[in-house]
This record gives C-alpha cells, sequence and structure tokens, in this order.
C-alpha cells in the first residue's frame, strides 16, 4: 500500500503552531494507517540523518524504528561528545555539512529555536526533536494520536497537566496542539514551576477555558478525561536547590484514582522518575507505556509527510 501524502504547508515539521486542525487531523489518520500497516518501504533509497544533541530514549529510538519500517538508511549521533561540535563548530556548520548527506534531519537541541533556525540555513526538511523548554512536536503528534485512540474523539476534553508546567516542552506543545478541541485545561503546578505567561495568553485570546492550581487535588484528578503527568526536569534548572524543593511535589497513586471517570487514561511523555507510582502501571487507565508504542506509528506519519510521498 502506498500513501498519497501532501499536505502541511511547510516542509519542515518544527512547532505544533505551524500544523492547522487539518494537518493534525491528516496526521492522525495517516499515523493510524501505519499502526495498521507499519511495514512498508516508502524511504527505500532515503537517508534520514538524527541529531540528538541532548540525550534521548524513546524519541530517537522511535524515530529510526519508524524510518527503519519505511525502508530508509539512518544516520547520526546520539552524544554530540562525540561529533566536531565539541572542537567548536557551530550549529549552521552541522546542519549544512549534514544537509550534503542526507534527505532528512531529525534533530534535538537544549537551545531554544534551534530547529527553526536549522530550517532556515537548509533546503532539506528538519523535524524538531525537542529544543530546549520550547516545544516537542512529533511528542504531541503521538499524545494526540493517543488521546483519539483512547478517548474515540478529540473534541471537548477537560486535560489536566501535572509537574513541570514551566520548562516542560510536551506541555507547551500539547496545549496549542489540543486548542483546536475545545478543550478545558487544568494546570496542576507549584508556584516555581508555573505556566508561562506566553501561553495563557495564547489561551485568553483564543478562547480557552484553563485553571491553575497547586494542589494536585481530588477533585481535579475526578473531572479530568487525561491526566498527563510530567517530570520535573533536573537538568533545566541552574539551581539545584531549587530543584530539590520541587522535585517530588506530587507523586499520583492508585488510591487517588478510585473515584476518577471511567474513561480517564494517564499519559506521561516519560522518562519518569518518581511522579507515578509503580503500582498505577497495572491500572487499565495507565496508557502511558502504549502512548510510547504510538510513537512509531506518529513518526512515520510526520516522516513520510514531510518527505512528500506519492506526490
Ligand atoms: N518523551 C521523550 O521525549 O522521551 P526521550 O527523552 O526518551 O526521547
Amino acid at each position: 500500500m502506498i500513501y498519497t501524502i501532501n499536505y502541511m504547508d511547510s516542509k519542515s515539521f518544527v512547532s505544533i503552531a505551524d500544523c492547522s486542525k487539518d494537518d493534525i487531523l491528516q496526521l492522525i489518520r495517516t499515523a493510524g494507517q501505519f499502526e495498521q500497516h507499519p511495514n512498508q518501504k516508502l524511504l527505500e533509497g532515503k537517508v534520514c540523518a538524527t541529531l540528538f544533541f541532548e540525550p534521548s530514549t524513546r524519541t530517537r529510538l522511535s524515530f529510526e524504528t519508524a524510518i527503519n519500517r519505511l525502508g530508509g538508511r539512518v544516520i547520526g549521533f546520539s552524544d554530540a561528545a562525540t561529533t566536531s561540535s565539541s572542537k567548536g563548530e557551530t550549529l549552521k556548520d552541522t546542519i549544512k555539512m549534514v544537509s550534503n548527506y542526507a534527505d532528512v534531519i531529525i534533530m534535538r537541541h537544549h537551545l531554544e529555536g534551534a530547529a527553526r533556525y536549522a530550517s532556515e540555513i537548509t533546503d532539506i526538511p528538519i523535524v524538531n526533536a525537542g529544543d530546549g523548554a520550547n516545544q516537542h512536536p512529533s511528542q504531541t503528534l503521538l499524545d494526540i494520536y493517543s488521546i483519539y485512540k483512547t478517548q474515540g474523539t478529540l473534541e471537548n476534553l477537560t486535560i489536566t497537566m501535572v509537574g513541570d508546567l514551566k520548562y516542560g516542552r510536551t506541555v507547551h506543545s500539547l496545549l496549542t496542539g489540543m486548542s483546536h478541541f475545545n478543550p478545558t485545561f487544568c494546570f496542576v503546578a507549584p508556584e516555581e514551576l508555573r505556566l508561562p505567561d506566553i501561553y495563557k495568553q495564547f489561551m485568553d485570546k483564543n478562547g480557552i477555558r484553563y485553571s491553575e492550581h497547586t494542589e494536585f487535588s481530588q477533585d481535579v484528578i475526578n473531572q479530568s478525561d487525561i491526566l498527563y503527568m510530567t517530570r520535573v526536569q533536573r537538568e533545566r534548572f541552574t539551581d539545584l536547590i531549587e530543584y530539590e524543593k520541587v522535585k517530588n511535589v506530587y507523586v499520583l497513586n492508585n488510591q487517588m484514582l478510585e473515584n476518577s471517570k471511567d474513561n480517564l487514561r494517564i499519559l506521561h511523555p516519560l522518562p519518569r522518575v518518581n511522579e507515578i507510582a509503580q503500582d498505577v502501571d497495572d491500572n487499565p487507565k495507565a496508557y502511558y507505556f502504549e502512548q510510547a508504542k504510538n510513537g512509531v506509528f506518529a513518526r512515520q506519519a510526520i516522516i513520510s509527510t514531510v518527505l512528500n510521498y506519492g506526490t
């Protein structure tokens, strides 16, 4: 089966804000098709570069699995210390060099805006696999695909996001992506890790309902359709004393789910540290491991779209 994929104005996939509602719906439909038929030789003869300047398990391995299942070849690195950037080579020069070798670049970088910058200095598509605390759009696509699979709809859902809402790029991307679907958001974070004002301004401008809480209360859990837990990210703190103050602030356990809605599903972009107790893993409402599996199909949809297969 060969899909004809021709949507999204941009050839790169840098921010979920660049995608219309139709783009997102088309991408999750395509992900669903790849879930049905994951092995297709759409990328035969293509070389895909994965440049990970920051650590990753899921994102890199699921992108590479996606490419392998589509018959493409992968080059790249998972540790920038082994590359010439450790000798002082600029990101610009690295991107220009790799553009000579590959048909698409998938990159994770600690600097916010790095993927956008890369997309402006090369003619090949750039896929953002996370840029600092800014965006993680491929995670958002798999999150939205997971929400759709578990809820049967994307519309009118109550989505509670818990943890590090200040530095959490998955949170920033997901609220942007879900803004097309009339959500109600509950944001649970300590004062130090509250959602940045820029995202609240975005929601105010777009008439999106939201509330902010410092307490992770039963009321908040019991009204949720999706509980999106996040890790407090040690690597984003310049002052580790500040990290120690907030690192264990919210821990979800099984007992807290007793009166939750039947359709509630618990998502987490992972890695988890201790914000979800191990006893939740066997609860049928825990969905984070299946969510990570959905990453392969979502990333097959992204790669095949930016390379514009069938057109
Ligand atoms: N969710 C996510 O980005 O995981 P990794 O950091 O392991 O890629």
